[in-house]
């Protein structure tokens, strides 16, 4: 049976830190990494928008030397005229060696995943996960911090749509001593199920209205957009959208090496201003999520020994 990334918890912490130590080592080597996956052809199914997660998969795979395929929107696939996603499974891996996958309804990647004899990986399902865009943050927060456990997180905005927010949570909860500060209003909160996560593994966690107080005692900032596709009405999503604008000025009483994240796009949520001072990381997740994706597509391939 092939393994597949579905939740970020399908991984243990050991193959978290091995992918996280096989990126550095991607980030150091990459001449060493240019055939690791010749001959093998990666398929991007995305039934929802993407620019980074399906280009970073496609930009991972070639530079391994393997090829890629793949559709980016629903529009343009047979999806269109009623075609489940088992049997888009059952066809596509006629063709691809991996497959990795991005749609709106939660749980699609894992019924994809039981139709599957290739491996499976989740690119964003939903409202529930994103499993690869939390392999791109724990990397970033690896590489400034040199370590994941001890941390306090802000998470800030959509925290009920918001995947990318569970799939962090459900991934840096494991790791002792971690703190979890939820900004969000209070239509937004985290889901009872991420909220289980974190005290099913001991960790703490606050949840607070606005940024300024929590501020000073923060590691990391992780802002997020309120997700607009997932609104059943758009006079709620107006009323949201802009609960919380973070600018330079309310940085401010930020610890000196507290680092702003964001797994963009970004809309109104990080003022541009942001984007020039020492902390702001959005774009170093950018370019690391391709790395680790690299070092996920050798893992499912079975191609990670040293
Ligand atoms: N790109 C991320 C996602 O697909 C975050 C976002 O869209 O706001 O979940
Ligand atoms: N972070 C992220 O998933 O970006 P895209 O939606 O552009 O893929």
């Amino acid at each position: 049976m092939p393994r597949h990334l579905i939740d970020i918890q399908d991984f243990t912490q050991e193959e978290i830190a091995a992918l996280i130590a096989r990126s550095e080592d991607i980030i150091a080597r990459p001449q060493d990494y240019q055939d690791s996956a010749a001959r093998q052809k990666l398929a991007t199914l995305f039934f929802e928008p993407s620019t980074r997660t399906r280009l970073s998969f496609e930009a991972a795979m070639l530079d391994l030397g393997g090829s890629i395929l793949g559709f980016a929107s629903q529009d343009s696939s047979s999806a269109t005229k009623g075609e489940s996603v088992a049997d888009t499974i059952r066809t596509v891996q006629c063709y691809a060696d991996i497959i990795a996958m991005r749609h709106p309804k939660e749980g699609a990647p894992l019924v994809a995943a039981r139709h599957a004899t290739v491996p499976i990986i989740n690119a964003g399902d939903g409202g529930q996960n994103h499993p690869t865009q939390t392999l791109t943050d724990l990397l970033t927060l690896h590489r400034e911090f040199g370590q994941l456990h001890g941390l306090t997180i802000g998470l800030c905005g959509d925290l009920k749509f918001g995947r990318t927010v569970h799939s962090l949570i459900a991934a840096m909860a494991r790791y002792p001593g971690v703190h979890f500060v939820l900004v969000s209003p209070k239509e937004l909160v985290a889901p009872d199920y991420v909220i289980d996560v974190i005290k099913r593994h001991g960790a703490t966690y606050e949840e607070c209205r606005t940024m300024d107080a929590v501020m000073p005692k923060l590691d990391a900032l992780y802002m997020t957009r309120v997700q607009r596709e997932r609104f059943f009405n758009e006079a709620d999503y107006v009323r949201l959208k802009d609960s919380f604008i973070l600018t330079p000025d309310k940085l401010k009483h930020a610890k000196p090496n507290m680092i702003v994240m964001h797994p963009l796009p970004r809309v109104n949520e990080v003022s541009v201003l942001v984007d020039a001072l020492a902390c702001a990381k959005y774009f170093d997740q950018v370019r690391y999520g391709k790395f680790i994706r690299m070092a996920l597509i050798l893992k499912l391939l079975g191609r990670d020994a040293a």
